[in-house]
Formats: structure tokens, C-alpha cells, sequence
């Protein structure tokens, strides 16, 4: 069965919006976890938009299943990363005026920075992956610094319209394809929702979906609980198919 990753960001977007102390993220996370959610996801922006530092502490000790930590390739987070010691590490592009993650990381231009980054983590005992694009070129880039592990950006797939959804998955099937011939585990998330899981999720070598909004979202009307087990049922029946 695929894992499901649930991303409890925007549960702490919607109390930095006040600075209040609810909604808790750490709360959000340990019922996901309940509902079935094989990890918790949480990115520490640099410029703390919505996940805070203590929550990133707190929240290590608090779930019971495994934490992947989206950082940035600034040492100072790297170094938080270091401290907390999560099961993994997401390696994500940051750009201060970006809505959310727009694009993968450049493997191929970044390629030294990562690798030093990469291998510190590895040296902490942290599993490494690197969030790219479905791209021939940084999967092959990203399978020669070292890492085991990529997550396809599927931010793309989940904004095309009409013809372009089935151009996009053609790319992320083959960049999938190729990665396991590199011997990767492969991921993949970015813009997933009910309406568009499926046919992601029904590729064959994708181990792992990371998926936030639409979750988040949809647990306003049906609580995060119920959120969660609807996401697991799509992604199973999708694979039962
Ligand atoms: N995977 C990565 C690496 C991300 O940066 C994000 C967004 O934080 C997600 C998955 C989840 O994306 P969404 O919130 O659109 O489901």
C-alpha cells in the first residue's frame, strides 16, 4: 500500500495568522496519525510563516510514527534539523515571496551545496531525499550526489488543464521509471487533492504521497480525522482498481 504523508502546515498557518495558540498543529498531527497517516510532513520556512520552531521540537516527541522535516539548504535550518534529528529530511527550494513551494530544487546548479548538506544529514542518521521536478536530468543529478530517496514535484500535474494533465504524467511515469533504475525510493506530492490522487498514486514505484492543502482544507467541513481516512480510501481504491 502506498504511505500517505500528511503535511499539518497550514493547521499552524492558520494560527500564525493571529499568533494565537490554536489551532495546534502538534494536536492535528497526532490525529492524522490516529486516522491512519504512516507520517507527519512539516516545513520550517525560513521566514517561520507557519511552523514554528518549538513546533518542531515538540511534535518529535509527540508522534508516533515517522517525522519527514522539509528544509531549506540554509545552515541555519539544516542546523535545527541536526538538533531534532527526524527520520527525514525533504530537501525543498525556498524563495521568500512564493506562495508555497513553486518548482523542484536545482540539483544540477546546487549540486555542491546539496551534496555537503546531504551528507551531514546522512551523518546525523537522517534519511535524505531531494523534492525535484520530474526531470531525467536532476534525477540522474540527484542519484549521483548520493541521497536514496527523491519526491517528485507533481505541482505541475495538479494545475494542468485538459491535454496537459496526461503530458504531465507521461513525465512523471517516465521519471519515475528512471529513478528506479538508479536503484531511488521514490515520492511524490505537491498540489494533490481527492479529484486528482488517482492517477498519481496508481503509478507504479511511487512509494509515498506527501499531501497538505487539500486535507487541511477538507477538515474544516469533515474534521481532520475524517480527512485523512477519505485521502487513505481514494489512494486505496485507486490502487485496488
Ligand atoms: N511535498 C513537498 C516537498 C512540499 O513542499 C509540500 C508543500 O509544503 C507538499 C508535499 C504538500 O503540498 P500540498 O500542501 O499542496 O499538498
Amino acid at each position: 500500500m502506498i504511505k500517505l504523508g500528511v503535511n499539518i502546515d497550514h493547521v499552524a498557518t492558520i494560527r500564525q495568522q493571529r499568533y494565537t495558540d490554536y489551532p495546534d498543529p502538534i494536536l492535528a498531527a497526532l490525529k492524522a496519525e490516529d486516522a491512519g497517516a504512516d507520517l507527519i510532513t512539516l516545513h520550517l520556512r525560513e521566514d517561520r510563516r507557519h511552523i514554528q520552531d518549538s513546533d518542531v521540537f515538540t511534535m518529535r516527541k509527540m508522534i508516533r510514527t515517522r517525522m519527514n522535516l522539509e528544509c531549506s539548504l540554509s545552515k541555519n535550518i539544516i542546523d535545527i534539523a541536526c538538533q531534532v534529528k527526524p527520520n527525514d529530511v525533504c530537501l525543498v527550494p525556498e524563495n521568500r515571496s512564493e506562495l508555497t513551494t513553486e518548482g523542484g530544487l536545482d540539483v544540477i546548479k546546487y549540486n555542491s551545496t546539496i551534496k555537503d548538506v546531504a551528507d551531514r544529514l546522512s551523518s546525523n542518521g537522517i534519511n535524505v531525499s531531494i523534492f525535484i521536478d520530474p526531470d531525467i536530468g536532476q534525477i540522474e543529478a540527484a542519484a549521483k550526489i548520493g541521497v536514496g530517496v527523491i519526491e517528485i514535484h507533481t505541482g505541475k500535474y495538479s494545475d494542468a488543464k485538459f491535454t496537459e494533465i496526461n503530458n504531465e504524467l507521461f513525465r512523471i511515469n517516465e521519471a519515475v521509471k528512471f529513478a528506479k533504475k538508479y536503484g531511488l525510493k521514490v515520492n511524490a506530492g505537491h498540489g494533490l487533492s481527492y479529484d486528482n490522487v488517482a492517477s498519481i498514486a496508481t503509478i507504479e514505484g511511487i512509494e509515498e504521497l506527501n499531501i497538505g492543502h487539500s486535507i487541511i482544507s477538507r477538515a474544516l467541513f469533515d474534521g481532520i480525522y475524517n480527512a485523512v481516512v477519505i485521502m487513505k480510501q481514494v489512494i486505496f481504491e485507486a490502487k485496488a482498481k
